[in-house]
């Protein structure tokens, strides 16, 4: 017995040094989207790029099942919905032993389990009440340590909105209104050694609190701009966000508490320099940044991250603007959007790209062009856009600039597509037709749908088009 404790020790040991040593590039992937990547495909296109861990923003098992022998570290997520129907142990034992530990004892490499979406958001706490989720993490943990899966991490997602805004990080400090909770949650992971869960959106930040020119993302330097902070200078919003975590964290008395980013990433539509030039520009000094292993001012050291995310999500909920549908670093067709190196050696190549996916035929649903009565194209405009997404034609993004007749277009065919390409879905009162010749133009691109898992799987893996 004390032979064992000793080697696992040694084990924790070497893992701990390890960790210390160099940072770890994961990338995230949600599935709120009509074309959705198959997970087989996604297994190949990690494993090809050697991305070693996948934060999903899911628990379905159909889909954490796929990862079973891949030694690709998986970390699952528990809605924020249903965190506050959890809050019992028996409730707790069988959710694990169905979505963890079934995935285990099939070889999927499960490491961490995610309690609630960023539950101390501002916008978040109140519309799910998640002033129970410490209890509901502890309940998790004291299950998992029952269960023998006490190598499965239990943690939360914190956002930058936990603090209240302040000018320089070593004046930060969290919301009032969320204090005493996070005091709970911050003894919790001290308690059970987790690294404090950080999500960052910088494109947001600057241009949403601080008011910051948008050069200040960037880890290139091109700009003069930089923030003072007593002997502290940040020339770039990364290191000032996650600092000012660290402060506030530090004052709660947890100055050595790991922290780790959950999510970060650099949308390429939707939102005021969201682009693929600046999505590229952004993830290239970001990766460099995290290779140096030089931390921050305050957190000096390795800072482990997950880049969000790998592929677009046309079906996300457009709270805060129409840029949360494109994160992905991925199209929805499987290639790459821009140059980036997540072996971490800042080559200046595109990623390889995910193979064997298939798109339904180059086919595409059009407005005829007849204007006689607006009232019914503007009915049918509403009817296809509330459908499908259309957000690549709002303000700023891609498809921004196309006249009225060709937005009229886009969000027939969105809609024609979201219902693979059905032909009664293009029929708009008259207003729509098919077309083989395609009306994408310049940046702006007419998707065309892709087979979804599903359908193949319907197929016992044999593709048949729903045409
Ligand atoms: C599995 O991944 C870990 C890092 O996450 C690595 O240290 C280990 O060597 C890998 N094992 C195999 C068999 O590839
Ligand atoms: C955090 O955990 C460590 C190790 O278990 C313990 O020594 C320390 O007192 C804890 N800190 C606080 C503020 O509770
Ligand atoms: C940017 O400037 C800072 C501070 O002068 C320096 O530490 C950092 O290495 C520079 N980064 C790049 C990419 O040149
Ligand atoms: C700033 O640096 C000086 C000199 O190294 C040191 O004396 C001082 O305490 C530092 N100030 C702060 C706020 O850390």
């Amino acid at each position: 017995m004390p032979m064992m404790r000793l080697t696992i020790g040694v084990c924790f040991m070497v893992l701990f040094m390890a960790t210390r040593v160099y940072s770890f590039v994961g990338i995230t992937w949600g599935r709120q989207q009509s074309q959705q990547l198959v997970p087989s495909m996604v297994v190949d296109l990690l494993l090809q790029n050697k991305i070693p861990a996948l934060r999903l923003f899911t628990s379905a098992s159909d889909i954490i099942q796929i990862f079973s022998g891949t030694n690709i570290s998986i970390s699952i997520c528990l809605g924020n919905r249903v965190v506050n129907n959890l809050n019992r142990k028996d409730l707790a034992y069988t959710w694990i032993n169905d979505r963890v530990n079934e995935p285990i004892k099939k070889g999927v490499k499960l490491v961490e389990l995610s309690i609630g979406a960023e539950p101390f958001s501002n916008t978040f706490l109140k519309q799910a009440t998640n002033y129970e989720v410490v209890n509901v993490i502890e309940i998790f943990r004291e299950c998992l340590d029952e269960m023998d899966l006490g190598h499965v991490i239990t943690t939360t997602a914190h956002g930058m909105d936990v603090l209240k805004v302040t000018k320089v990080p070593s004046e930060s400090d969290f919301r009032d209104d969320i204090k005493g909770l996070m005091l709970q949650s911050l003894n919790f992971f001290n308690r059970t050694g987790t690294t404090f869960l950080l999500n960052l959106f910088p494109i947001q930040m600057i241009q949403e609190v601080l008011n910051y020119p948008i050069e200040f993302a960037f880890f290139d330097n091109k700009s003069k701009f930089k923030i003072q902070d007593g002997n502290f200078t940040y020339t770039n919003v990364v290191e000032l966000m996650i600092d000012s975590i660290a402060w506030a964290v530090k004052k709660a008395g947890y100055p050595n508490m790991k922290i780790m980013i959950g999510q970060i990433g650099w949308p390429t539509d939707g939102y005021p320099h969201a682009h693929i030039k600046n999505a590229e520009r952004f993830h290239k000094g970001l990766l460099k940044f995290l290779a140096s292993n030089k931390g921050t001012p305050l957190r000096p050291g390795p800072i482990d991250a997950y880049l969000h995310s790998l592929s677009d999500e046309n079906e996300f909920k457009t709270m805060f603007g129409a840029f949360q549908r494109h994160w992905g670093i991925y199209q929805a067709d499987g290639n790459p959007k821009y140059k980036i190196d997540f072996s971490l050696q800042d080559r200046d190549e595109y990623p390889t790209q995910a193979k064997g996916i298939v798109t339904m035929p180059n086919r595409w649903c059009t407005f005829v062009g007849d204007k006689s009565d607006m009232d019914l194209v503007k009915k049918n405009y509403n009817f296809a856009c509330e459908a499908a997404d259309c957000t690549t034609m709002e303000e700023g993004p891609s498809c921004g600039k196309l006249t009225d007749e060709s937005k009229i277009s886009y969000a027939f065919n969105a809609y024609f597509q979201r219902k693979q390409q059905n032909e009664k879905a293009c029929d708009f009162n008259g207003l729509g037709e098919i077309t083989s010749t395609n009306p994408s133009v310049e940046e702006c691109e007419f998707p065309v749908e892709i087979l979804s898992f599903q359908d193949q799987v319907a197929n016992n893996g044999m593709v048949k088009l729903r045409i």
